[in-house]
């Protein structure tokens, strides 16, 4: 490294301007202390000889004198003595000083006058010095002074001296400390350029990490930032040229934030869910954060940051309370904080009754209809009511002041939330988006409380489900159950003078679409191969869920075991690992669930394992995103048998996953997103002999087959991804006309500008 002329200059002239300031002040400290020492020295000899002087004065010879003064010839700086009488004439003086002095010294004569000690200095032939004369008397008489003569010809060296060694110091220092800056900054800051420019061209030039020293850390972490947004930003403007090239209008994060701007026009968003983005945990000593599997992330997280919106959810981690403000905020993402997360506190009771009681042992199974008999509890219903008024007024807290707000809900959990939203704030454009399926009319009529559910969703103006059929049996549902207008043909319902479109957004995966080269497969899966099956089998199938009744997890391991029966030929060479994260595990269903699932992988493998190979492995434990990216790139089958699903979104990424363009979805024919991947495998997991013949032709299946396949399941996520679908949702809702301009006193909009009624 180069150290500019310019830093040189200014370290050089700092070094010397501080030297010098240093040196002057030390020498002129230097000279009183000098000064000080001479005059206490003249004081203490001449007030040891005053009283000798005086007696020689009075009874003595001027021989005694002579030979008292010459006592002090030649002693280092002392010059000399001198005695002089009360006129001021020489008396006695050291021999050899008469000639450099005047006769008499100012100070002798005022040391006379003034019958005090008295001091001075003065010049004698070029040379500085210094006089104590003291006063002589005898019965209080005054008969002249003793002077005592000092060369202080030595005190303050010349200036130039001091130049000099400042200025040798300064090079010493400016040396010194060029090499020191060289040393340990040059090299780092050599490093960091190259790492930069490598960030920047995204060349390998072997610098893969920063400078780990600690002076940089801070700097090297904000340009990662800045080097990692660069990448995005590039990656999305290179994708969307390509896109463009190819006449594709693909969405992607970066086209969603700015679709977003646009139909947001200044409105902030304000997302709400039950689960929380970002989850703090206490692990040792110290604070984690982590983003559940959900995808939910992925889809709101661009729409969030695009109008600098808040996300309020549950405040689950046992460390939520000390990362937040006293209102449970805190901006997100924590590297980059982009948006506000508001947390929302529920007791234990609250919990109980809202989340696990009706929202997952009540609407769950009466949405999914899996053969799990819902439960009811009024006190749980009170709960759920209870849990949407108290995130409706931290909506309208974080919503004050805001106009026009858009409200996008999530999910069953809160049913009654956009009607309570939009009786406080009937500006609000209000979206809810029911993850999960909705029944047949008959179905959900068993729920005591399907009034106040439906009259509280229809309190949103757009309600969005995956697929039309979901459309169509909610209109059905509330054409049954409710004082309504249905507008069949514009799949919209008229309440209260309140109109709610209803609409399918089915619901994907991020699917970027860059195409990676194969990478080799991942050493977690390849342990977990050595560790249960001594190797790889030849062929590896795979199941990836959540441990709940609704994936059809039983029937799928009947299915495999059916496949050993019809086709013995597979033992030892084909082998199913299943993934299942636990969940929900406070409710005894889901306990059981799990039980059932350990014993039956207990069971098949007990019947058909042989040595070191057996046909199952059941892993239950919760995989981050990367973690069964890896499994689903080994995979040469993935198996999603859900029983009812509203979308299921292992699916797609088993698809999105695939770059390789191999493998086989074989995927049950109740799930949303068997509407849109036709060329899956397409089975129905209660038909347990349709399920061991559909992996059998998976498994010998040509692969050019699976490579089309595949190719077209790509195309459709690719095409119809998450961005795809948050931004179809929120254009959509921001499309839609409100009724606020004429409303009447208590919210509601005037009769002339009500909406014309369908039909
Ligand atoms: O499928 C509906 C859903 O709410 C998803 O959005 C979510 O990922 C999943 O269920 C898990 O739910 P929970 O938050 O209860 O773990």
């Amino acid at each position: 490294m180069h150290l500019s002329r310019r830093l040189m200059f200014s370290l050089f002239c700092g070094v010397a301007a501080v030297s010098m300031a240093f040196a002057v002040f030390q020498v002129q400290a230097e000279m009183h202390v000098l000064r000080d020492e001479i005059q206490r020295q003249a004081i203490v000899l001449a007030e040891s000889q005053q009283g000798a002087t005086e007696q020689i004065l009075a009874t003595g010879s001027s021989r005694e004198l002579q030979a008292l003064v010459d006592q002090y010839r030649n002693r280092g700086h002392l010059a000399g003595m001198a005695v002089y009488d009360d006129g001021g004439n020489t008396l006695a003086i050291t021999s050899g000083l008469a000639s450099d002095l005047p006769a008499p010294p100012a100070a002798v004569s005022r040391a006379v006058q003034t019958g005090r000690g008295r001091e001075d200095y003065f010049q004698s032939r070029g040379r500085r010095m210094h006089i104590f004369a003291l006063p002589l008397s005898r019965d209080g008489r005054m008969m002249g002074a003793i002077a005592v003569f000092h060369d202080v010809a030595f005190i303050g060296a010349p200036v130039w001296r001091h130049a000099l060694t400042g200025m040798v110091q300064t090079l010493l220092i400016v040396g010194v400390t060029l090499l020191i800056v060289h040393w340990s900054l040059g090299r780092p800051l050599r490093h960091m350029a190259l790492w930069l420019r490598d960030l920047r061209t995204g060349a390998i030039s072997g610098v893969s990490r920063p400078p780990k020293e600690t002076i940089f850390r801070s700097l090297t972490s904000e340009l990662t930032q800045l080097a990692t947004s660069l990448h995005a930003a590039r990656a999305a403007a290179e994708e969307e040229a390509r896109l463009r090239d190819a006449g594709l209008s693909r969405w992607t994060a970066e086209r969603l934030r700015i679709a977003v701007q646009g139909k947001l026009n200044g409105s902030r968003l304000f997302a709400v869910s039950n689960r929380e983005p970002y989850e703090h945990v206490h692990r040792g000593n110290s604070i984690a954060c982590s983003v559940p599997p959900s995808g939910l992330v992925t889809a709101l997280e661009p729409v969030l940051r695009a109008s600098d919106g808040t996300w309020v959810a549950q405040g689950t981690g046992d460390a939520d309370r000390e990362t937040a403000d006293e209102f449970g905020r805190l901006r997100v993402p924590p590297e980059h904080p982009q948006y506000r997360l508001r947390r929302v506190w529920l007791s234990e009771e609250e919990e109980e009754g809202f989340y696990f009681g009706f929202a997952n042992e009540g609407l769950w199974p009466l949405c999914h209809i899996a053969h799990t008999r819902p439960v009811f509890r009024t006190g749980d219903w009170e709960q759920y009511r209870s849990a949407n008024r108290k995130f409706t007024a931290v909506l309208l807290d974080e919503m004050h002041g805001e106009k026009q707000p858009v409200v996008f809900a999530q999910d069953y959990h809160f049913a009654l939330l956009p009607r309570m939203i939009k009786e406080r704030r009937p500006d609000a454009r209000i979206a809810i988006f029911w993850h999960i399926p909705w029944p047949n009319p008959e179905a959900f009529g068993i729920c005591p409380w399907q009034r106040d559910l439906l009259d509280g969703m229809l309190g949103a103006d757009l309600i969005g489900f995956h697929i039309q059929a979901h459309c169509n049996n909610f209109l059905e549902t509330v054409d049954r159950a409710l004082e309504s207008r249905i507008d069949w043909e514009h799949f919209a319902v008229n309440r209260r003078d309140h109109l709610t479109t209803v609409r399918p957004f089915p619901i994907s995966v991020a699917a970027n679409g860059e195409s990676r080269a194969t990478p080799e497969s991942s050493p977690e899966v390849r342990d977990l191969l050595h560790r249960e099956l001594g190797g790889r089998p030849a062929f590896l199938g795979l199941g990836v869920d959540r441990v709940d009744y609704t994936k059809g997890i039983p029937e799928r391991l009947r299915g495999i075991e059916r496949l050993f029966e019809l086709y013995p030929d597979y033992r030892e060479k084909f082998t199913f690992i299943q993934i299942g994260a636990p969940s929900r595990t406070h409710i005894k269903r889901y306990q059981d669930l799990m039980a059932e699932v350990e014993q039956e992988v207990e069971r098949i493998n007990r019947k058909l394992r042989t040595g070191a190979w057996k046909p199952l492995v059941f892993v239950a434990r919760h995989h981050s995103h990367a973690e069964v990216e890896a499994y689903y790139r080994e995979a040469d089958l993935c198996l999603v048998t859900s029983l009812h699903d509203g979308m299921n979104l292992v699916a797609k990424e088993y698809v999105a996953a695939r770059h390789d363009e191999r493998g086989m979805l074989i995927l049950s024919r109740f799930t949303g997103a068997s509407h849109e991947l036709a060329d899956a495998l397409v089975v129905n997991p209660y038909d347990t002999d349709e399920l061991a013949q559909t992996i059998h032709a998976a498994l010998i299946m040509p692969a050019e087959e699976k490579r089309i396949r595949m190719q077209r399941m790509r195309a459709v996520v690719k095409e119809h991804n998450v961005y795809r679908w948050a931004g179809s949702l929120i254009g959509e809702l921001a499309e839609i006309r409100l009724e606020t301009g004429d409303l009447t006193q208590n919210g509601q909009r005037s009769r002339e500008d009500a909406p014309v009624p369908a039909g």
